[in-house]
């Protein structure tokens, strides 16, 4: 019989191996709880289940893993519903916040935004379709969650989530309406620049002719968040909608993080060993989980320099938000450093 001179995990040495081929060993558990306990281990070695993706669900399949008669207990992993949406603000550090969490065991993030309750196209193909996209999870166990910025802002969305999980749980992340609306800008005109297409400036963008704010633009709208957050405490209770302080986030991420985990009833595995402070960046990105992959932060896309604001532009907009900010602060049940001046 085959064995393993010394095991990596647990040190013990001339373990017996009792079954192998090409991708699996099965030996007894060192101490065993019972009189068969036996582990079954994949010949390649993952450092850690996010290194897992849709190619490995046959491994969680007794019929296509090592002998099913071997006693061993197996996850099981498949494609379930998210429990767990990011719904905006854009601008506001959705990325981050997402990527951030991913870092939890018990979290499966969905990479892109799916833009499924927002676009009518997307939702018509079902919740078959949208379930298909998810990552495979543990189901009661895992987090899975996906994020699109756009469902904050959308009409149709809370109705449409509501009547696929009422009980689901929400996260929003805001910050000053200023800088979300400044960092729209900053990307708006990153994107027309590659475009080579005219790039308006600031003021002619958010200013009417008459100088007064021009309430219909896109980005001055969606800074105004009590209107969209009104629709959604019409419909979710407010235990289940968590609201994300984008500017700590930024600043300190962890103590949002913690937050987040009791939010989600999990327990408090991200720490501060899961984070460094990139100086040439300016901003917090994941440190590597071993040598071969090193500190990762998010894009070039995120943390852009923004364009300086004329400071009486910037009282203008100040004034202009002053009502709606203190209105969220009521609906909310919390007030936000944002400057009022
Ligand atoms: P700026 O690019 O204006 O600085 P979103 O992901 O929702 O589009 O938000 C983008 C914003 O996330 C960025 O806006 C940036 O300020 C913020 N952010 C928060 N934490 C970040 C991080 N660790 N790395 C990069 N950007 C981060």
């Amino acid at each position: 019989m085959s064995t393993v001179k010394k095991c990596i995990f647990c040190n013990h040495e001339n373990l017996a191996i009792l079954f192998q081929d090409a991708k699996y060993l099965l030996f007894k558990d060192i101490h065993p709880a019972t009189e068969h306990h036996y582990l079954v281990i994949p010949r390649e070695h993952y450092p850690n289940v996010k290194y897992l993706d849709s190619s490995h669900l046959p491994m969680s399949s007794s019929s296509t893993g090592p002998s099913s008669s071997s006693s061993t207990t197996t996850t099981s992993l498949s494609k379930h519903l998210p429990n767990c949406i990011i719904i905006g603000a854009r601008k506001c550090g959705t990325r981050a916040l997402l990527e951030f969490l991913d870092t939890h065991p018990r979290i499966r993030k969905v990479t892109d935004e799916l833009h499924f309750f927002d676009d009518d196209a997307r939702y018509a193909l079902g919740l078959g379709w949208y379930r298909q996209q998810m990552p495979p999870s543990v189901e009661g166990a895992d987090v899975v969650i996906e994020k699109t910025p756009a469902y904050f802002v959308t009409e149709a969305v809370p109705e449409r989530l509501h009547a696929m999980n009422a009980s689901i749980k929400i996260i929003l992340i805001v910050r000053d309406p200023v800088t979300r609306l400044i960092s729209d800008y900053a990307q708006l005109a990153s994107n027309r620049a590659k475009k080579d297409r005219l790039v308006p400036s600031f003021e002619e963008e958010i200013l009417l002719p008459s100088g007064k704010i021009n309430a219909n633009y896109k980005g001055i709208r969606i800074s105004l968040y009590a209107i969209y957050f009104a629709r959604w405490i019409k419909l979710f209770p407010k235990k289940q909608l968590h609201v994300v302080d984008g500017d700590q986030f930024v600043y300190d991420p962890l103590p949002e993080l913690a937050k987040i985990e009791t939010f989600l009833g999990l327990p408090h595995e991200i720490s501060r060993e899961n984070f460094v402070y990139n100086t040439t960046k300016g901003f917090y990105c994941i440190r590597g989980v071993d040598d071969k992959i090193g500190e990762r932060c998010l894009n070039k896309n995120k943390g852009r320099k923004h364009p300086e604001i004329h400071p009486l532009v910037i009282r203008k907009l100040r004034k202009f938000y002053r009502p709606y900010n203190l209105y969220f602060y009521k609906l909310a049940g919390r007030r936000f450093a944002w400057p009022e001046y």
